[in-house]
């Protein structure tokens, strides 16, 4: 039988910087710095969580409500270690009903089109493809944009 851990989802704090700045570089190849991540959780302090497994940080995502009535995630990310285990998923829903309880009307987000794994996560919680950016990342590599009504 395999244990089930206790994962709890957070506001992230200053404190968890540090965590999240290393998952970062366990996830992406273009990580956020540590000064934009502190920069963004000042500026979206209520849509900056992260979810605790066994009290350690495992995952975050940042969330932003801009004009009003778009979300948007900004970047999501999960310890290699502790993917499939459905952390992503309670983050994500847990970002799009903060978003929604501070007034967004849908939620918009990039991913990268080489990301299929990302795109089919996505897609599991409603999202569906709504175009293409060419040369939207610093490598020159396309976007899928997605987005989600609620
Ligand atoms: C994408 C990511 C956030 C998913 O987090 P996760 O905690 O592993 O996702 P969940 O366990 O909640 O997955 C829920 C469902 O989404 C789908 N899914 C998730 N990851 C998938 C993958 N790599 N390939 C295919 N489907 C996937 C599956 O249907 C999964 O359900 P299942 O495990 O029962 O089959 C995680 O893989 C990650 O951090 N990737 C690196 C960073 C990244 O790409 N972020 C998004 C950039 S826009």
């Amino acid at each position: 039988m395999v244990a089930q851990r206790l994962v709890r989802i957070r506001d992230a704090t200053p404190n968890d910087m540090q965590a999240i700045l290393i998952i970062e570089y366990k996830c992406f190849k273009d990580p956020y710095p540590l000064d934009l991540l502190n920069r963004l959780h000042s500026m979206h302090p209520d849509t900056f969580l992260v979810a605790e497994a066994d009290g350690k940080v495992v995952g975050y995502v940042i969330g932003a409500l801009r004009w009003g009535e778009t979300g948007h995630v900004l970047a999501i990310g999960i310890d290699p270690q502790c993917r499939r285990q459905q952390i992503g998923s309670a983050l994500m829903e847990h970002v799009m009903n903060r978003l929604r309880a501070k007034g967004a009307k849908l939620v918009r987000l990039e991913v990268r089109k080489s990301n299929v794994g990302a795109q089919r996560f996505y897609l599991r919680l409603g999202f569906r493809e709504r175009g293409e950016i060419p040369y939207y990342y610093e490598d020159g590599e396309t976007a899928v944009a997605m987005e989600r009504p609620f």
